[in-house]
């Protein structure tokens, strides 16, 4: 059977969650940021076969972002993990979310390589993020996939501007910056607040490929 469901997690299905999590990723904690996240306490959308759960994403909308926080497909490559993404997508925009956002590791070239094919755009490089997040959660181990020691967090995300009508952008603290480092070709009217190019004033939301943290 290679066709597939997807469905909103609902209170049943957060043993299996509980379970599922664990043995994909070692606990129902997942460290993000320098945050713990209880992936079993989490939203969620779960792809079925049958009966058979083979796959499950979960996210925390806050703050009006969306962070996909557990990505998981039991059966590879038959379109499981896209439809997933497309429907957390779908999630977050309706919530309004200026963005959907993740963290991957920087041994999960694989997961690199999905994303990006998918639209996400690589954000933020936390560099030795990890030091910080084993403070959290001590079992993440040094090595990762690969043999390649495990340090960095990769912020990923793609913007959800298009639900926003037009003007509204820049009120929302979209930057001229943003627009350019997303090839959006209409900018919104009014004087912008940073050229592209120009070193941002602002914020997480600035984005640059650097970014060195310090546990
Ligand atoms: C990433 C993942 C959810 C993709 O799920 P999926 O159901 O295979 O997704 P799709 O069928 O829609 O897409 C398959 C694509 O992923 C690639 N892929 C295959 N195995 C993969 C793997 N182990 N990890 C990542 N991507 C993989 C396929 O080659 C295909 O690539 P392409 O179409 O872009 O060329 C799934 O591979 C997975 O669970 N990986 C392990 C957990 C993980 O790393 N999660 C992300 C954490 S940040």
């Amino acid at each position: 059977m290679s066709g597939f469901e997807l469905r909103p997690l609902v209170k049943d299905d957060r043993a299996w969650v509980a379970a599922f999590v664990r043995e994909r990723w070692g606990a129902t904690k997942i460290v993000s940021r320098g945050r713990i996240h209880w992936a079993d306490q989490l939203p969620g959308i779960i792809a079925m076969q049958g009966d058979r759960p083979v796959g499950l994403a979960t996210y925390n909308i806050e703050n009006e972002e969306c962070e996909l926080v557990t990505f998981d497909s039991t059966v590879e490559g038959i379109g499981i993990g896209s439809a997933l993404i497309e429907a957390v997508k779908d999630v977050a925009a309706g919530a309004k979310c200026r963005r959907l956002w993740l963290i991957t590791t920087n041994d999960n070239i694989e997961a690199l390589r999905f994303y990006q094919k998918r639209g996400f755009f690589l954000k933020t490089v936390h560099r030795l993020a990890l030091d910080r997040s084993r403070k959290l959660k001590p079992e993440i181990p040094l090595v990762g996939k690969h043999g390649i020691p495990l340090r960095d967090e990769i912020e990923l995300e793609i913007p959800l501007w298009r639900w926003i009508g037009e003007g509204e952008p820049r009120k929302r603290g979209f930057s001229a910056r943003f627009f350019h480092e997303h090839r959006i070709e209409s900018m919104p009217k009014g004087p912008p607040d940073a050229s592209p190019g120009e070193s941002p004033k602002t914020d997480a939301r600035g984005g640059e490929v650097t970014g060195e943290d310090k546990p």
